[in-house]
């Protein structure tokens, strides 16, 4: 396991480079990620091509016994690039260019600007070819951060047109999947479809959901570009992109074929504030949320289903969210340890040295701007030596949550409730798993799904002829289903199929849904499940079995006594059909029965805050709070970092099993 950073040598004087690096070092640094910001470094003007500078870094840098990741530097086309080709900059759904003077300023549909690209990056990966001190790239940097996945341009207007040719065939075959006959849109030739601009009222859902996964295909295709000239210069080069924590717009297991490596950039006090709709609260905004960073973790590893990277680490206190609190102390050795316990093979920290100079000066780095070590070096130094000697499998998960994005733009295209977010929806499963240290890869139902003894569904919501078989083939062989509510609801193309939901996933489940109903707290919702009393919020179905037996019915409100959750033998193994939203607790009562019946081993429920994770025969126990807890380990433990108790921020390493351990706060 081994600790990086991100260096900008073109932000500091030539002569401080060697001191950096030596000590990067001298703090166990394995890996210097550089030069995704550099383009109008690289070539001041056009045509005149600098890389002179990048040579005499990655020099330093192997000479210090580390290895370089570059970046293409395409996040960033510098101004007389703009100039020249001004078509180069995206669009406003009404028109307005997002223009020049920050950064992510291009379409992806951009002749001119794939044109550039390809011009750029073969001439950085034809100079850098065969350097042994290149470890790999790191194409761009976040496609789509700064909600820039989606663009109005003309560029697009043509790109979205041919993709719709290809995916349709012919006009008529659009116009059916779509049903245009709604409110008059029926369209008579595709040059007659635009982007969704600004309209009066909401847009045709099925043209809407179409745009999105357009928007994220146009990404994937601008990133094979660099991944394909990568390739050809130096194919011993791994070939990387650095995505980002509960983004929605960019589809990253769309990126899976022209990747050898999944990375993603953590920064858990941040994440806790700007993407969940619960406020953060004091423990949370020194640690973040260990389930929301967790289920990153989880995704970008079940991306592959293979270790994946932090390429950025938070250091200290970042910039962009509402508030920049310290965090707690220990907490970015804490980050290092929880990315690795969930199957990150390295964890760079962003950035070495807090920048003097532009947007992001109020972000700490490792060091402060004068070169002093800041609260988060000796974390990382610390981490690096305690992460050096483990040498780790990936993570062995029982459990598969299944994702497609495209369920997550449909049912947050019509939530049908102000605090329906299916990010939120689907974690909810997962830290009812995450309670009771049970391990879970997130993936597309395209993946190899016959190692996972449980599987979640959470609102899978677009369901083809095909998925179901899937699920009906795992299934019948004996792994236990969960299916949460919304599944089945809708066709591929976004249209309600011509039977009830949950359509094709109807014979698993051995009901029906009778009617769906958004409620907000002021209504009814009670439901009993295995004779106990729990909470549900904002979605609920009423449910009609037919062969399947009903667990779980609605107390009070309209739908008072309607089956709410389901359970359906089915083949070998059993499906469950949670028609409502759980709280916590129910969560936790329908996850450790659908564990049961799985036969996957579980722990008590850990505190909140308190999580274990398991890889390779080590079990992590980690401390996102405030106040130490002590730690019944299994007998047969061997502890290999810290001790049985875990310090506020702290973490603990033995090797043994997570199900075995138990938890007293205090
Ligand atoms: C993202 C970007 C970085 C930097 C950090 C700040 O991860 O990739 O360039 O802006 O955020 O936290």
């Amino acid at each position: 396991m081994t600790v990086g950073v991100c260096y900008f040598p073109e932000h500091w004087p030539h002569e401080r480079w060697e001191r950096d690096i030596e000590q990067m070092a001298e703090a166990g640094i394995e890996y210097v990620r550089m030069a995704e910001f550099s383009w109008s470094r690289i070539e001041p003007e056009s045509g005149e091509i600098d890389l002179s500078w990048l040579d005499e870094a990655v020099s330093l840098i192997s000479d210090h016994g580390m290895e370089a990741v570059l970046c293409t530097p395409t996040a960033t086309p510098p101004k007389w690039l703009i100039d020249q080709h001004p078509s180069i900059l995206q669009e406003e759904p009404d028109g307005t260019p997002r223009h020049y003077g920050s950064r992510r300023h291009y379409c992806f549909n951009s002749p001119a600007y794939r044109e550039e690209t390809r011009r750029i990056v073969s001439t950085m990966a034809d100079h850098f070819a065969d350097n042994p001190h290149v470890a790999g790239w790191q194409t761009d940097n976040e496609y789509g951060c700064h909600e820039t996945i989606r663009c109005w341009c003309d560029d697009c207007a043509t790109a979205f047109r041919e993709w719709l040719r290809e995916r349709y065939g012919d006009i008529e075959s659009l116009n059916e999947a779509w049903g245009t006959t709604f409110w008059s849109q029926h369209l008579r030739s595709f040059d007659e479809v635009d982007p969704p601009r600004h309209t009066a009222a909401e847009h045709h859902p099925s043209r809407l959901l179409d745009y999105y996964r357009f928007s994220a295909d146009s990404a994937v295709d601008y990133n094979a570009i660099h991944a394909d000239l990568l390739r050809e210069a130096d194919d011993d080069w791994f070939i990387a992109h650095n995505f980002m924590g509960d983004f929605d717009s960019c589809d990253a297991f769309r990126f899976a074929d022209d990747l050898d490596l999944f990375t993603w950039d953590s920064y858990p006090t941040g994440f806790a504030q700007d993407r969940r709709p619960a406020a953060a609260s004091p423990n949370e905004l020194r640690a973040g949320d260990p389930d929301q960073v967790g289920m990153n973790h989880d995704l970008y590893r079940g991306a592959k289903q293979q270790p994946f990277w932090v390429m950025e680490q938070q250091p200290g206190d970042v910039n962009w969210p509402p508030y920049a609190p310290q965090p707690g102390e220990g907490a970015m050795r804490l980050w290092a340890h929880h990315a690795v316990a969930h199957g990150a093979d390295a964890v760079l920290y962003f950035r070495w040295r807090r920048c003097r100079e532009g947007q992001e000066q109020y972000h700490a780095g490792l060091r402060k701007q004068d070169g002093s070590p800041d609260r988060g070096y000796h974390d990382a130094d610390q981490a690096a030596t305690e992460l050096a000697e483990l040498d780790l499998d990936t993570v062995d998960a029982d459990v598969a949550l299944l994702h497609e994005y495209d369920n997550l733009w449909a049912t947050n295209i019509q939530p049908h409730a102000p605090d329906w977010e299916y990010w939120t929806h689907m974690r909810q499963y997962y830290a009812a798993l995450r309670a009771r240290s049970v391990q879970a890869d997130v993936v597309h139902p395209d993946r190899d799904l016959s190692g996972y003894d449980a599987i979640v569904t959470p609102a899978l919501h677009l369901v083809d002829d095909a998925l179901a078989a899937t699920l009906e083939g795992a299934v019948e062989d004996g792994t236990e289903l969960l299916l949460t509510v919304r599944s089945g609801t809708k066709d591929r193309a976004n249209k309600l199929p011509g039977v009830p939901a949950p359509g094709p996933l109807t014979d698993l489940v051995g009901a029906t849904v009778d009617q769906h109903e958004s409620v907000p707290e002021r209504l009814d919702r009670q439901v009993t499940y295995d004779g106990e009393s729990y909470e549900f919020r904002t979605f609920a179905e009423w449910l009609d079995t037919d062969d399947a037996t009903t667990v779980g019915s609605y107390v009070g409100g309209v739908g008072d006594g309607r089956a709410a959750i389901t359970e359906h033998e089915f083949g070998a193994g059993h499906v469950a059909y949670c028609g409502v939203w759980p709280e916590a607790d129910l969560a936790d009562a329908v996850v450790t029965d659908l564990l049961d019946r799985a036969d996957v081993g579980y722990s008590e429920r850990l505190p909140t805050g308190v999580r274990a994770a398991q890889r390779d025969g080590y079990t992590w126990v980690m401390n996102f709070t405030s106040d130490p807890v002590s730690v019944a380990l299994p007998e047969d433990a061997r502890l290999v970092v810290g001790d049985d108790t875990v310090d506020a921020f702290g973490a603990t390493v033995y090797e043994g099993e997570a199900a075995d351990l138990s938890v007293d706060e205090g």
